[in-house]
């Protein structure tokens, strides 16, 4: 085959500074693809993009280029508006596991494909792959009858969805390239759209545990997605919210489980409460189901049904019980104080130690591992009294878990408290 273009040409435009044309980003985007332009030509373009951006234009194109190396996904058929979230990933984020059934309880569709965790965040389908015979796997038909049957599926993206971008993302992981937001936006945007829901709501983190540290880069990755969805006939709204303290009460996978279950029963942690019904009224306003109130949803069982429906039909028995580590760890505190610190990113990472997430993708999960953490900053704890539980199989990670979380989870003096940012920090569009 006679290519377009050469990728060195189209390289050097963009590492001078130039806009890359239609042609050109629609060229690059498939020989990647294919296989005509290389691994390391692919991460020197990819450098140059980080180093001197894109335009609006470009990044639009860019995306337009991924989801069309793959399928796109139409769930134009079935009765129900079909309404998506999306978190850019933080530490304790479970919130997938109760939104999704929660919005179907209230009238929604909502088709979740979602990821494995790679470094201190963890990923929702290791979450849910705690639960005995649940199954991440679907068929194109099999996701299509769950959300006609039971309104929502949360399952692993398949092959066929926008693979320039899986192709291009295990690239940047590996060549220092994966933070740049025309990159980011792209990526996530190109899965999302492909994805064929009619609506979408992004929970973009900033704080310490999430990719976004500063809450202006954090806006702007939520602006340049907002108008890429719009831009694509998707109704897409943004939410900045906080990941500077971690969400709830555990990190870990069969213990987010636990917490989950623990909200879809009206309970739960009040801030893992409170961004789920937050998360789901924006849901539900995008596809006009404006007049439900789904914190009645969670009081009242009708999400805890959907649950059980949405994990039965993907071969898992959500009354079995949990499986848990064999080992714990309990941390005390040394003074009377204030927890003047609690760091999202230090607990993600001793989540991470104690095996509940991994180094590289291959890698197996615990499920029974994670952190437990029984004071939140700004708490007045007394000496002796129990700050942490810590889960593993294994328990020669202790120590290394242990250093992580005793400068994450800091008992100091009332006047060195750090005041945590709001939940939700800003919203963008919708
Ligand atoms: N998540 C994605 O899917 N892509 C990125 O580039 C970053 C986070």
């Amino acid at each position: 085959m006679v290519e377009r273009f050469s990728a060195v040409e189209v390289i050097v435009a963009k590492r001078d500074g130039r806009a890359l044309t239609d042609a050109q980003i629609d060229w690059v985007i498939d020989a990647y693809t294919r296989g005509a332009v290389a691994d390391e030509q692919m991460s020197a373009l990819a450098m140059a993009i980080v180093l001197n951006g894109m335009s609006r234009h470009e990044i639009s194109r860019w995306t337009s280029a991924m989801i069309a190396s793959g399928e796109r996904m139409d769930f134009s058929g079935l009765h129900r508006p079909t309404v998506d979230k999306h978190s850019t990933g933080g530490v304790g984020d479970k919130i997938t596991l109760p939104l999704a059934p929660l919005v179907a309880a209230c009238g929604a569709a909502v088709p979740q494909l979602s990821g494995r965790g790679l470094g201190h965040t963890g990923g929702t389908l290791d979450k849910l792959e705690s639960i005995p015979g649940w199954r991440a796997s679907l068929s194109n038909e099999e996701m299509l009858a769950q959300l006609r049957d039971v309104g929502a599926v949360v399952c692993a993206a398949g092959d066929g969805l926008a693979p320039a971008d899986k192709k291009l993302y295990a690239l940047r992981d590996v060549t220092g390239t994966v933070e740049a937001i025309p990159l980011i936006a792209s990526s996530i945007m190109s899965k999302k759209i492909a994805e064929g829901a009619s609506a979408l709501v992004l929970d973009v983190k900033t704080g310490s545990g999430a990719f976004m540290k500063d809450p202006e880069l954090a806006r702007e990755l939520a602006r340049t997605m907002v108008e890429l969805g719009n831009d694509a006939g998707v109704h897409t709204t943004a939410l900045i919210t906080a990941m500077d303290v971690p969400l709830g009460r555990t990190a870990g996978n069969a213990i987010e489980v636990a917490e989950s279950l623990e909200v879809l029963a009206g309970g739960g942690p009040s801030d893992v409460r409170e961004l789920t019904v937050v998360l789901a009224r924006t849901m539900l306003d995008a596809v006009g189901l404006d007049r439900v109130d789904p914190a009645d949803a969670l009081d009242d069982g009708r999400a805890m049904d959907a649950w059980k429906s949405m994990i039965r039909a993907q071969g898992g028995d959500p009354d079995a019980p949990l499986p848990h580590a064999n080992e714990s760890h309990v941390v005390h505190a040394a003074r009377d104080g204030v927890v003047t610190r609690l760091d999202a990113y230090g607990v993600g990472m001793a989540a991470w130690r104690l095996g509940a997430g991994r180094a590289r993708k291959e890698d197996p999960v615990q499920a029974g591992a994670g952190v437990r953490w029984h004071v939140t900053q700004g708490e007045h704890v007394r000496a002796g009294q129990t700050l942490a539980t810590l889960y593993t199989d294994t328990p020669e990670l202790f120590p290394a878990a242990l250093a992580d979380l005793s400068s994450a989870l800091v008992v100091g003096d009332p006047a060195d408290a750090v005041e945590a940012l709001p939940l939700v920090v800003d919203r963008i569009g919708g």
